[in-house]
């Protein structure tokens, strides 16, 4: 055994196209990649962030770890999408239980949903910015949003040892992969199938995030499209695979419609990053997600914005057995683990 006995810590990531998991030991090297899975879900499961069939989601789940030989019942898992807000926010410079006291009140300021229906967590960011003022990023998720999730992870037997925001998992595994200069703005762009996530982050801080709805389906539905293809035809070319009667120029044109589109979506959001105090400018841009596997995304993005934009490898500095990937190797499956390796890198306690 790699990393001794001690017991791995599983990474859940419930995506509404497919659920990832990972069981990541940490040991005096730092951390190995034990195991993973992946499991399919038919797309009537969840939609845009709704679990619309919980007992198929659960007997997915349940499937996963059994086959995957998942004995632990611990899992740091993530919620995102409507029901999760996170705001940079300025507050009066305080200690952090007095400022766990005030976040409520604060909140009251910044967050559109009711108070009441929500649960609140906070971080210092700045202890000083100045003026007797500390900056703080507050999360705000609907107990709605939480309570669904847990309802499923009940419903498979798991337990939740950790419950984190999935755009801080994927900054998570960024932080333990890669190491950016502290006044870069990296773009951490998570391809999902619903949604796609921007993170703009400058050293350890978060800038802002936001939800593009334009992600791996909406490129199946428009190659379907322009294509006259079935969805399992578009998603065979999606992956790379030939598809009867397509050409090479015609399924490159309908990749660089979608690409075009997605730079288009991601460009509306640099005025954000400017009104945020980051300037208009993105130094690098990092894929993650199935989404960051579309054809011609990463290089047309590169053409766009004139950065360099990499496919994120959350496995960069974790050790791993080769053959767990078989003879495929990890490239082509290791931006889907992203944020399932950011959850399964947290400490628990
Ligand atoms: N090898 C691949 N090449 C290209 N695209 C892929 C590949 N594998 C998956 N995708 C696309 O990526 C999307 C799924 O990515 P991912 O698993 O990150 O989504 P999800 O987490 O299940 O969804 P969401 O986060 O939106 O709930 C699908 O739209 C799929 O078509
Ligand atoms: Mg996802």
């Amino acid at each position: 055994m790699l990393f001794g006995k001690k017991a791995a810590t599983v990474g859940l990531d419930i995506g509404s196209h497919q659920i990832k998991v990972v069981e990541v030991q940490k040991g005096g090297k730092g951390h190995a990649l034990v195991n993973y899975g992946i499991a399919p879900l038919l797309p009537e499961a969840i939609v845009e962030g709704e679990i619309m069939d919980r007992g198929l989601v659960i007997d997915t789940i349940k499937t996963l770890f059994e086959t995957r030989k998942i004995k632990s019942n611990e899992v740091v898992s993530s919620v995102s999408g409507r029901g999760v807000i996170v705001k940079r926010i300025p507050m009066d410079k305080m200690k952090e239980q007095e400022a766990r006291e005030r976040i409520k009140w604060e909140a009251e300021q910044h967050i559109p949903f009711d108070i009441a229906d929500v649960v609140l967590d906070f971080q210092i960011l700045n202890p000083d910015t100045g003026n007797n003022q500390m900056e703080v990023s507050l999360v705000a998720a609907k107990n709605e949003t939480i309570n669904a999730h847990l309802d499923l992870l009940a419903g498979a037997g798991l337990n939740p040892a950790v419950l984190d925001y999935g755009a801080f998992a994927v900054q998570n595994a960024f932080e333990l992969n890669y190491a950016a200069a502290p006044d870069e703005i990296i773009a951490l762009v998570h391809i999902g199938a619903d949604i796609t996530n921007i993170n703009f982050v400058k050293g350890a801080i978060p800038f802002f995030t936001r939800d593009l709805p334009v992600a791996g389906n909406a490129c199946l539905q428009l190659i379907q499209k322009n294509l006259g293809l079935s969805y399992d035809q578009a998603s065979e070319l999606v992956r790379g695979e030939q598809v009867q009667d397509v050409s090479a120029e015609s399924a490159a044109e309908a990749f660089n419609g979608f690409a075009g589109d997605f730079a288009s979506q991601i460009e509306r959001t640099l005025s954000f990053l400017a009104m945020s105090g980051g300037g208009e400018k993105m130094n690098r841009m990092y894929l993650s997600g199935g989404g960051a596997l579309i054809p011609s995304l990463q290089q047309h993005l590169a053409d766009k914005f004139q950065i360099p934009v990499e496919l994120f490898n959350p496995l960069q500095k974790l050790a791993y057995d080769p053959n767990l990937f078989g003879a495929a190797g990890p490239e082509k499956v290791a931006p889907i683990l992203t944020l399932a390796v950011g959850l399964g890198i947290r400490e628990v306690k």
